[in-house]
């Protein structure tokens, strides 16, 4: 018998997370907490919900989060890095509120994360670690900001080119294996390129629907576990590459559904492991590129709503 999808369940969890300040749970997540705002918002929009959190408090939350060098960490206070200028950004627009913060200043950061002569994308301006992630969230953030022509495009694509693999598949950094997870980041930046022809469609389709388990689920690499969060990671993936169907979505759908909580709301990685709001997001984010009931389309590049991401300028616009 097919699962039931209790999305107005999911729709008081997430709200429920904003009441839970006086819980330990709440505190332990801090250094998460603007990536929290990103997955619940955009949950609840994907539900048609995205009312039921207040925008002005939201608003007011992730400029506090900014710093005056541009950047935003994930909580005031916290440092600044490229993945909470992300997610800032993206709530922001999901708010139509960029008008209210410097978008020079926010862009200006971003490209100075940018290493000049192999395109790289470092995440802070303290540390040295580059990945596949920062160049996506890079690009990301300036096609929001419609300021993409200020980062080196064909540098930032040569990079990503370099952590291709023989198995048509990317990993986090030149050599690094093959990971589903950084296959959706360099799949999605070479999108926003327009350099989608530097990959191997073929060979990367079959290595992705191979992450397909018995039980319906997705993994992230070979031998691992299936988990709901993949099927945001690899269906984006197969989306981008035209292939969403080469896996088996009925048994997809099941996993998914089977992983909520029938009682508090929300999606946990796997059936009957606690629910959290990046699962509750990713597994909606899957149902929705499924075209499951009712659910708002997403975007599989932008990781945003459909009709929101309609408005981002392409590369070859400027
Ligand atoms: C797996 O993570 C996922 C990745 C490595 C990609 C993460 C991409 C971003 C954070 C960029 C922003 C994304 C969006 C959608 C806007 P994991 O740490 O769970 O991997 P594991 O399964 O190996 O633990
Ligand atoms: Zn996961």
């Amino acid at each position: 018998m097919a699962v039931e999808f209790f999305q107005d369940k999911h729709i008081q969890y997430i709200k429920s997370l904003d009441t839970k300040q006086d819980e330990l749970e709440y505190w332990l997540s801090e250094h998460l907490r603007l990536g929290g705002v990103y997955w619940g918002v955009s949950a609840l929009y994907l539900m048609h919900a995205k009312d039921e959190l207040p925008r002005d408090e939201m608003i007011k939350f992730v400029k506090s989060c900014q710093h005056s060098n541009g950047g935003f960490g994930p909580h005031p206070g916290h440092d600044p890095h490229l993945l909470y200028t992300l997610y800032a950004i993206q709530v922001l627009f999901i708010q139509d509120a960029l008008s209210e913060i410097d978008k020079d200043l926010v862009t200006k950061y971003v490209v100075s994360l940018q290493d000049q002569e192999t395109g790289a994308v470092r995440g802070d301006l303290t540390g040295d670690e580059i990945d596949t992630r920062f160049v996506y969230s890079a690009l990301l953030v300036l096609a929001i900001l419609g300021t993409l022509d200020q980062l080196k495009i064909d540098k930032a694509v040569e990079f990503i080119d370099r952590c291709k693999n023989y198995d048509g598949g990317y990993g986090l950094v030149p050599g690094a294996e093959s990971h589903s997870g950084q296959i959706f980041t360099a799949l999605a930046a070479l999108s926003i390129a327009e350099r989608l022809d530097l990959v191997d469609r073929d060979l990367l389709s079959w290595w992705l629907c191979e992450r397909q388990t018995p039980s319906g689920g997705l993994n992230g690499r070979p031998e691992k576990l299936p988990d709901v969060c993949y099927s945001w990671w690899v269906l984006s993936s197969l989306s981008i590459l035209g292939r969403l169907d080469w896996i088996d979505k009925s048994k997809l759908q099941e996993f998914i559904l089977q992983a909520q909580d029938d009682e508090q709301g929300g999606i946990a990685d796997r059936k009957g492991d606690m629910v959290d709001v990046f699962h509750t997001f990713f597994g909606l984010a899957g149902l929705s590129l499924m075209g499951y009931e009712n659910l708002e389309p997403i975007n599989p590049v932008y990781a945003l709503p459909e009709r929101l991401a309609t408005k981002i300028k392409k590369c070859s616009e400027y």
